[in-house]
């Protein structure tokens, strides 16, 4: 059976070390990859690139090919697939085939999660969300993110453990969204996160990030979970 490969990659210090990560990208990452970084403010487009860079490489180790011949091939539902897009549902391909992996990518308070699965069937799909609980305090979230029945949920949560519980929820609706493909383009507020097959939260001891970061998984299909944790190791 495919195993669920959960990686976590540490924030990456900017102090004197971009430069020799801009060259890095430079070698190994596409122009389409290389051209979003640009366009991003410096210090997104330094986070971007380390969470390409540590993704390609993990999606290399993990297929047994050179990370420099991996060509992105990501899939928006706007935009579709192919070589020149580079946004949406992640995924390569090597000599013009697509890659047998599965692959999600979430980013939060400067840590990134990878997860993957190798071996992937065709139509296996996943989708992973780290979140912030300090991110998920400002008004309106509820009425924004939660169906009402979630909010009616949260009524029963002590009053300081409120961002946990909305952070957990978050994380598990981006994930189920990033599994099916749509993100945000559906509603949040209209996802119940409870009991769905395949969602599950990731604790701190399976992805090697803060105890405090919420985190969750979606997969499409039956998947035995391995999570090896640690900052970049397996
Ligand atoms: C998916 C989404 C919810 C993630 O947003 P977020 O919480 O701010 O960011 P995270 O760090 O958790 O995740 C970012 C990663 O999600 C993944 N992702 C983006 N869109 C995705 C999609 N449609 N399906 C699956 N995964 C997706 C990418 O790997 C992205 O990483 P990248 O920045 O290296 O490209 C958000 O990007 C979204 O709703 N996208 C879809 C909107 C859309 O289709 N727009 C049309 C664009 S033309």
């Amino acid at each position: 059976m495919a195993q669920c490969e959960v990686r976590a990659i540490p924030p990456f210090l900017l102090s004197g070390k971009d430069s020799g990560m801009q060259e890095e990208a430079e070698g190994l990452l596409d122009s389409v990859e290389l051209a979003r970084a640009k366009a991003l403010p410096p210090a997104a487009g330094i986070a971007f690139l380390a969470g390409r860079l540590a993704q390609r490489r993990l999606a290399a180790e993990l297929l047994s090919l050179p990370a420099a011949d991996l060509t992105v091939a990501y899939s928006c539902p706007q935009c579709g697939t192919g070589p020149g897009v580079g946004h949406g549902r992640p995924g390569y391909s090597y000599r013009g085939a697509p890659v047998p992996l599965a692959l999600s990518l979430s980013r939060a308070a400067g840590w990134t999660l990878l997860v993957a699965v190798v071996d992937a069937s065709p139509g296996t799909r996943l989708g992973a969300d780290i979140e912030d609980p300090s991110r998920t305090g400002f008004d309106g979230f509820d009425g924004l993110a939660l169906t009402p029945a979630e909010r009616r949920n949260l009524r029963n949560v002590r009053v300081e453990l409120l961002p946990a519980a909305r952070a957990r929820l978050w994380a598990r609706k981006e994930a189920w969204l990033k599994m099916t493909g749509d993100g945000l383009r559906t509603a949040p507020s209209t996802v119940d996160v409870s009991g769905r097959p395949g969602l599950r939260d990731l604790g701190p001891a399976e992805t090697g990030l803060p105890a405090h970061l919420a985190a969750a998984v979606a997969l499409s299909g039956p998947v035995q979970a391995s999570g090896s944790g640690g900052s970049g190791s397996s």
